[in-house]
C-alpha cells in the first residue's frame, strides 16, 4: 500500500479544473440497467469507486467500459438479477442497483452495504419506498431479495430521522420510472447530484418534475431507451480545493464550478472573511486574508454539506477562535479528529459536536486515512502544515478524487508517494 507524502507550507498557485461528480455517476451507471439499449455517460472521473460500479454492471451482464472519462455501456440485456457482497461491499453507493434491476427485471437480490467508519448506514427508507411501489421484500443471509409481478406508482415519505436520503431517493425514483401510473416522493433528497440522475433519467424517456426540490413527481412509462449524458461537476472537490487555497495562503483559479451547489459552503467562508471571486464558471479564492472562526452544522442540501465537515475542520485548526462544528448527518463522523489532534490540533469531541479551537499552525506528522473525506482533511491540513506528513492508507482517497496528486502538484505543492 502507498502513503502520500506533503511537505507543507506552500502557497498554492494556478488554475485547476475540477472533475466529474463522484456521487452523480454512481447512481447514473447503475440507471443504465433499465434499457437494453446503450448509454454514454461524460466527464466521468477516473476513481476506485467508478471502477467498482463497472464491476458491478458487468457482473449483472452489461458490456462497460471506461475510456478517457466516457464510459461506455454497450447494448445487451440485464441478465443477472444478484449484487454479489463481495462487489457491494466495497462500495455502499452499489445498494443503487436495487431500483433499477427490480425496474428492469422485477426480481432483484443485492447484498445489504453494512455499515462504514462514518455510520452504520441503514437502507429502511430504500425497502419503504420500493415496498410503496409494491414489491415484496425479504433479508435472508445479508441479502435483500426484491420481487414484483407489477411495480404500481404509490406516494412515499422518504424523510428519516436524519433527514433526506441521497440514495433511497435515487433507488425509488429509478424502480418508478418504469412502474404502472404516478409516484410522488415526498421529503425527497434536494442534492444536485439527485437532480442530475433525474436529468438522466428523462433523457431515456422518463417522466419526472421537481427533481432538486423535496417533492419529485414521476409517471410512469413502459420503455426507457439509451441516452447520452455529461456529469456535473463534483462540488465537493471543488469546495476541497477551495479550502485548499486558503489553509495554505495560496491564490487559485478553479475551473468547472457550479457555484449554485455550493452555496452554504460559500456562504460560510465569506462569513470567515474569505477572499472568493465568482466569474463564469470560475471561481477565484485567495488566501491572503486573515479569517476568523465560524461555527457550522451539517444538513442535507442545500445545508452545510456533510462531504465538507472533515475539511471544513482543517481550516477551523488553523483560524484563530472557536468554532463549534455539529455534525447532524453522521454523528459519528469524526475519525478525523484524533489524527487531526496528532498534528497539534486542539479539537474535543462532545457528542455530535467538535469544538475547535483554532491555533497558529499544525505541524507534520505520521498520521492514518479512515474514510474518504477524512483523507481529504488530512491533505489539507499537511499542505498548511510546518514539516512532513505522511498519510498512509490513501486508497480512502483514491475513491473520490481523481488525480489529486497531480492537481496539487500543478498548483505547486510538495506532494509524492512512498511505499508504506
Ligand atoms: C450519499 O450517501 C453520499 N454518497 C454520501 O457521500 C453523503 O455523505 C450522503 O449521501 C449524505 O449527503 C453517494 O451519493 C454515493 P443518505 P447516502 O442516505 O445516500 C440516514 C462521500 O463521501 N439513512 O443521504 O448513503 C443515514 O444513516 C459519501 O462521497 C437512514 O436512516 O446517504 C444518514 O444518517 C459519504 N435510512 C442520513 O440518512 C436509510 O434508509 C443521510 O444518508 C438511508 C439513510
Amino acid at each position: 500500500m502507498d502513503k502520500l507524502v506533503i511537505e507543507g507550507g506552500v502557497g498554492l498557485k494556478g488554475e485547476v479544473t475540477v472533475s466529474g461528480a463522484k456521487n452523480a455517476v454512481l447512481p447514473i451507471m447503475a440507471a443504465s440497467l433499465l434499457t437494453d439499449e446503450p448509454c454514454l455517460i461524460k466527464g466521468v472521473p477516473n476513481l476506485r469507486d467508478t471502477g467498482s460500479m463497472l464491476k458491478i454492471l458487468r457482473s449483472l451482464g452489461k458490456l462497460a467500459e471506461f475510456d478517457k472519462g466516457t464510459v461506455s455501456i454497450c447494448a445487451g440485456r440485464t441478465r443477472s438479477h444478484v449484487a454479489e457482497y463481495k462487489l457491494v461491499s466495497t462500495m455502499r453507493a452499489s445498494f443503487c442497483v436495487l431500483g433499477p434491476l427490480l425496474a428492469k427485471l422485477k426480481k432483484a437480490k443485492v447484498s445489504l452495504p453494512g455499515g462504514c467508519v462514518i455510520g452504520v448506514r441503514p437502507v429502511d427508507l430504500h425497502l419503504k419506498g420500493i415496498r410503496a411501489l409494491g414489491a415484496d421484500i425479504s433479508i435472508d443471509s445479508g441479502y435483500v431479495i426484491a420481487r414484483a409481478n407489477k411495480l404500481k406508482g404509490a406516494y412515499t415519505y422518504l424523510g428519516g430521522v436524519y433527514g433526506s436520503s441521497v440514495l433511497a431517493t435515487d433507488n425509488v425514483m429509478m424502480a418508478a420510472v418504469l412502474a404502472e401510473g404516478r409516484t410522488i416522493i415526498e421529503s425527497a433528497a434536494c442534492e444536485p447530484e439527485v437532480a442530475d440522475l433525474a436529468e438522466f433519467l428523462i433523457k431515456m424517456g422518463a417522466k419526472i418534475k421537481g427533481q432538486g426540490t423535496p417533492v419529485i413527481e414521476i409517471e410512469g412509462v413502459k420503455h426507457l431507451h439509451g441516452a447520452t449524458h455529461c456529469i456535473i461537476a463534483d462540488r465537493i472537490e471543488a469546495g476541497t480545493l477551495i479550502l485548499a487555497s486558503l489553509v495554505t495562503g495560496g491564490d487559485i483559479l478553479i475551473k468547472n464550478v457550479q457555484c449554485q451547489h455550493l452555496g452554504a459552503l460559500v456562504d460560510k467562508l465569506k462569513e470567515a472573511g474569505a477572499n472568493l471571486e465568482y466569474r463564469q464558471g470560475s471561481l477565484r479564492v485567495k488566501g491572503n486574508r486573515k479569517l476568523k472562526s465560524v461555527n457550522i452544522t451539517t444538513l442535507p442540501y442545500p445545508g452545510f454539506p456533510t462531504d465538507m465537515q472533515a475539511q471544513m475542520m482543517s481550516l477551523m485548526a488553523v483560524t484563530p477562535g472557536i468554532s463549534v462544528i455539529t455534525e447532524k448527518i453522521y454523528p459519528d463522523r469524526f475519525m478525523h479528529v484524533a489524527e487531526l489532534n496528532r498534528m497539534g490540533a486542539h479539537i474535543q469531541r462532545e457528542g455530535p459536536h467538535a469544538i475547535v479551537e483554532g491555533i497558529k499552525g499544525l505541524s507534520g506528522a505520521p498520521v492514518m486515512a479512515s474514510d474518504l473525506r477524512a483523507s481529504a482533511s488530512l491533505v489539507l491540513a499537511g499542505l498548511g502544515a510546518r514539516g512532513k506528513t505522511s498519510i498512509s492508507r490513501i486508497y480512502h482517497l483514491e475513491r473520490g478524487y481523481e488525480n489529486i496528486e497531480k492537481k496539487l502538484i500543478n498548483l505547486g505543492a510538495k506532494v509524492w508517494r512512498e511505499k508504506e
